[in-house]
């Protein structure tokens, strides 16, 4: 599979440490220094954003959306219990095809890429894969400890069947649960999301960095062959311990947190998006996506970029 086509969107709404300051007992420094988040995004609705983002990974793709297949929407805060967030985005696009939503937190675009990739070895030709999330309407804003952390955007790919050797492909993946440590993230529906952070902070390290090299001890390459990792954005201190275990150098790590805040399963993709729209990938390359999070979960997907812009 090849991923032809990415954007990202994000609420107008800016919200600094300094505005979350001046209501919570909390402190710019405390914010940056524990996390690296600086401001975040908050509003819009979480349909509204993927179809932001999948519009404009459409259109970058040059994808007629009558030859759309499949539209996945991961979500863990979707408008709706019924119909599927991906229902209103393929409304809003006026895509054909089938339409279903993933609920895998912060890992769920990482499940959702996966398991289009299988689908594009068998019947389907072109799919559509978002992650997109309004998690302020899920916090408690009075609560210090995950007012802070989580925020609102989305991100998009299209992706189509590759051509064989020489095009894009999914060359690895590792994807796993954790359900003994199910209670560490929990919001029932409509909120408040509540978090064991501590313990949380050390379990990402550990899955993130075991599901990268379990992914890499699959195939014959190794760390220093990745060119570049889009991990969840959670906390840069996460970013920074596994840049340290797994030996691939911390300039190779995609990092947007400090703007963006905990975006979920917006956060690879609106990662992604960002990291190709500046240059940073090449036919060629080889790119780590990981995503973690409640569950706890997570998904690792080791993918040869080629967009075939040079086909
Ligand atoms: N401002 C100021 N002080 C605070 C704040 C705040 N916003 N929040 C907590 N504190 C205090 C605590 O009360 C505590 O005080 P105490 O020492 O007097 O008890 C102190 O700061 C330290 O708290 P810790 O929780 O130990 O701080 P830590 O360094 O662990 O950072 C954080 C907390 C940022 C939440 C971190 O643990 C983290 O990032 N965890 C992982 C989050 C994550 O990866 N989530 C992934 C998936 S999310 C998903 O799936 C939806």
């Amino acid at each position: 599979m090849r991923i032809i086509g990415w954007g990202a969107a994000m609420p107008e709404r800016v919200v600094t440490n300094e505005d979350l300051a001046a209501t919570l007992d909390t402190s710019d420094e405390w914010i940056s220094n524990r996390t690296g988040i600086r401001s975040r995004r908050w509003g819009g609705s979480t349909s509204g954003l993927a179809a932001e983002a999948a519009g404009k990974a459409i259109d970058r793709a040059g994808t007629d959306p009558s030859t759309i297949d499949l539209t996945i929407v991961a979500t863990c805060s979707p408008d709706m219990a019924v119909p599927a967030t991906a229902v209103e985005v393929q409304h809003e696009l006026g895509l054909s095809g089938a339409a279903v939503d993933v609920n895998v937190a912060c890992s769920g675009f990482v499940h959702g890429l996966i398991t289009a990739a299988a689908l594009l070895d068998g019947p389907m030709d072109r799919i559509v894969v978002a992650g997109a999330e309004t998690l302020s309407r899920l916090l408690d804003q009075s609560d210090r400890d995950t007012a802070v952390l989580f925020a609102d955007g989305a991100g998009a790919v299209v992706v189509e069947a590759g051509s064989g050797t020489d095009g894009g492909a999914l060359l690895a993946s590792d994807q796993g649960n954790d359900p003994d440590a199910r209670h560490l993230i929990r919001s029932p529906i409509g909120g408040p999301l509540a978090m064991e952070g501590r313990e949380t902070f050390r379990r990402a390290v550990r899955v993130l960095v075991d599901s990268i090299e379990r992914t890499l001890a699959s195939t014959s390459f190794t760390a220093d062959d990745v060119d570049l990792v889009v991990p969840h954005q959670a906390n840069l201190r996460i970013i920074d311990a596994a840049a340290k275990c797994t030996s691939i150098p911390a300039e190779r790590w995609v990092s947007i947190v400090a703007d963006t805040g905990n975006t979920s399963a917006a956060s690879v993709p609106m990662a992604l998006a960002g990291a190709a729209d500046a240059g940073r990938l090449h036919d060629g390359d080889l790119l780590l996506l990981a995503g973690f999070g409640a569950g706890m979960s997570w998904a690792t997907a080791l993918i040869r970029w080629d967009t075939g812009a040079t086909a």
